[in-house]
């Protein structure tokens, strides 16, 4: 006959072990982060590279309601630059290849924003 209690603690530490890597991911509020593909000819973002990481979705949010409610399209950054508020224009202009950048990440933590059904993507060049 088998022993219950070696099952049970066999099936918790199975289920510990399994989910491991969803309970890290929760803890440290991580995402994965693929190789994606920087601009080459410039060294910074809008705002500092772990704001952009954390905060990009918010920050265009807020620059689609500047623009299109207030008619505010210069935006001042934390340290003082001024970008235009475009996605086209700022945004896509240094991060030229939307599939190497944008997407690889997205389609690695399974997020799919919807802005491409109107806004124009562009795909570097081949
Ligand atoms: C002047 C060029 C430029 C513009 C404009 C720009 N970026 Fe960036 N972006 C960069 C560079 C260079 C990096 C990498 C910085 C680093 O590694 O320190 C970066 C990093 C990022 C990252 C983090 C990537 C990573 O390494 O994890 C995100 C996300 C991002 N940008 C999104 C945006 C968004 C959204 C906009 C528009 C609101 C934007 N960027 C505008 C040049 C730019
Ligand atoms: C380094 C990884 C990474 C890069 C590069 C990146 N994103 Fe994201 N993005 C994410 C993650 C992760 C989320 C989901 C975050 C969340 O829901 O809290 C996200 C969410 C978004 C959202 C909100 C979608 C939603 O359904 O809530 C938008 C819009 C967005 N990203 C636009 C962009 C654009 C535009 C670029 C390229 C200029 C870009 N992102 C580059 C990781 C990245
Ligand atoms: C249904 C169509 C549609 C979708 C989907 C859409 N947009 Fe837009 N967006 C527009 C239009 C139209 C404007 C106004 C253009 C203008 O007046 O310059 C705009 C303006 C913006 C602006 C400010 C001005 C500019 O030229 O960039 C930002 C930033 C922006 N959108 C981001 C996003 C993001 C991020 C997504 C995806 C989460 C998204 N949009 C999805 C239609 C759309």
């Amino acid at each position: 006959m088998y022993n219950k209690t070696y099952v049970l603690a066999g099936i918790i530490i199975f289920v510990a072990l399994f989910t491991t890597p969803f309970w890290t991911g929760i803890m440290s509020g991580s995402y994965q982060r693929p190789a994606v593909q920087l601009p080459a000819n410039e060294k910074e973002c809008v705002e500092p590279v772990e704001y952009m990481r954390a905060e990009h979705m918010q920050l265009l949010n807020d620059w689609r309601d500047q623009a299109l409610r207030n008619e505010a399209r210069v935006y001042v950054s934390s340290t003082g630059k001024k970008w235009e508020i475009s996605l086209q224009n700022t945004c896509l202009k240094c991060h030229n290849n939307t599939t190497e950048f944008c997407d690889k990440c997205h389609i690695s933590n399974s997020v799919y924003p919807y802005c491409w059904t109107c806004h124009i993507e562009p795909k570097g060049k081949k």
